[in-house]
Formats: C-alpha cells, structure tokens, sequence
C-alpha cells in the first residue's frame, strides 16, 4: 500500500514554475532519498506534501486521506499522519527538550501529560538523549537538537516521516549521529523520505533514489543504481561533483 501519493502536481511561485509534473508513491516501510541541485524544488515538493504549500493542480494522498487545501478537516486530519524534520531543527525555544517533544501530544492529540511523558522518555531514549528532557534547546549542540526534533516528529506515531536536509545545518561530527538515528529508523521499516546530499548515506539507506532538477524527476531507481550507474547526463553532472 502507498503511505504517500503524489499525482502529477504543479506549483509556481507568481511566473516561476517550481514543480512541473511531479508523480511520487511511496509504500508502506519504504525509504526514498530526494536529491539534486539546489533550486530543483524539493523543498517545494517536501512543502506541498506536509501542508505548508498549496498546489496548482494534481493531487496528494497521505496514508489513504486526500490532502484538500480548501478544508481544514482535511488539513487536520493529514497533519496527524505525518511528522516533519527540518534543516534548521525549528525547536520552540523557550520550551523544555520535554515539552517540545510532548506539546502537541497533549494539545493537539489529547493525551494525558502521563501518556505523553511516557512517550516522550522512550524517544530520549531511543534518542540517546535521557539526561536531556529539561535542558531547553539553546543548551545542545545541533546533532542533539535535531535528534529532539525527530523525536517530536515521531510522538504521534506517524505513517511517515519527511526530512528536508536534516544534517545540512551540521558540522561533520554531528552528522553521524543524526544519520545513525534515520538508519536506525530505516531498520525499523519507517515510512521515510529524505532530501540529502549525503550521497554515501542516500546509497546505504535508501531503497529508492529520485534526482530532481528543474522541477521534474528527472531520474529514478534502486539507491545502488542511480548512485553507481546514473543514466542521465544531468544526474552524471550531479553526482561528478561529490
Ligand atoms: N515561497 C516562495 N516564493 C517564491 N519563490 C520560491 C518560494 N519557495 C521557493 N521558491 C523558489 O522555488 C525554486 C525551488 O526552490 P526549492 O524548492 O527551495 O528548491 P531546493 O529545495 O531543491 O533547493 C527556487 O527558485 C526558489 O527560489
Ligand atoms: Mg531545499
């Protein structure tokens, strides 16, 4: 079963057209890394996906509910099925590592605070984080901060998770530990797509490779094959430069 389908969606900002025909499904335990130049529009596509961007036309699914920009029950009910990580963490700062990770547990999917405590201690955990549910973000380093913020992004057991450049933001040391919760996560058989340039990462983690450029897919395929053996000229380019 498809946890995502997108349909052939366009978007333009005023003359700009950013996405020009993009078709993407993807199943259930699924791992898919979006790469490709900066300006290609996978933020856009990330952004159209998670409800942050509407669309010109075509049409997005999220675990079987169809994404109605018009209605806001549909907006709702599509925001509880996903979780979303950004570059630049997008913590709240004046909130606790706790209750960044429970906020909405409690407020938007009215959990008691016991429930959501309980929740939020086994991410720490699995976060390797459990000495840090009363630090407030501005005391972690960023590879701590963004592994908070997938741990928020996991507490309303999503179908699937979305990661635009998640290490971008981090020096190489950092990198690792972040990388290592995704794959770990990919073990687990969650639902992911993740924009990267981590192409050594892409390779290892991901079932599926999509390289966009100029607003299309442009190429396809098994992570090891795109990666090892691109096909097209402008995916040859790409890759020629890491
Ligand atoms: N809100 C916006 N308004 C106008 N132009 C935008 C907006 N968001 C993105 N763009 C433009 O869309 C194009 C694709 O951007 P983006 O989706 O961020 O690409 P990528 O993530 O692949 O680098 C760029 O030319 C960018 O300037
Ligand atoms: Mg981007």
């Amino acid at each position: 079963m498809s946890v995502l389908e997108i349909n052939d969606i366009y978007k333009s900002f005023d003359d700009l057209k950013v996405l020009k025909g993009i078709t993407l499904h993807v199943d259930e335990g699924e791992v898919v890394a979006i790469i490709g130049p900066s300006g290609g529009g996978k933020s856009t596509l990330l952004r159209c996906a998670t409800t942050l961007t509407d669309i010109d036309s075509g049409s997005i699914k999220i675990a079987g509910i169809d994404l109605d920009y018009k209605d806001k029950k549909s907006i709702a009910a599509v925001r509880g099925k996903f979780g979303l990580v950004f570059q630049n963490f997008n913590l709240f700062p004046h909130y606790s590592v706790r209750r960044n990770i429970t906020e909405a547990l409690v407020s938007v999917h009215k959990k008691s605070k016991e429930e959501a405590n309980a929740i939020c201690d086994e991410l720490l955990a699995k976060m390797d984080l459990s000495d840090k549910g009363d630090a407030y973000p501005c005391n972690l380093s960023g590879g701590q901060q963004q592994r908070v913020s997938i741990a928020r992004a996991l507490a309303a057991s999503p179908d699937i998770l979305f990661f635009d450049e998640p290490t971008s933001a981090l020096d190489p040391e950092l990198t690792a530990g972040v990388l290592n919760v995704i794959k770990e996560l990919a073990v687990e058989k969650m639902t992911m797509v993740i924009v990267t340039h981590e192409m050594n990462f892409a390779r290892d983690v991901a079932d599926r490779i999509i390289f966009m450029n100029g607003g299309v897919i442009v190429e396809e395929g098994p992570a090891m094959e795109v990666i090892n053996n691109p096909k097209h000229e402008r995916t040859k380019a790409f890759l020629a430069g890491y």
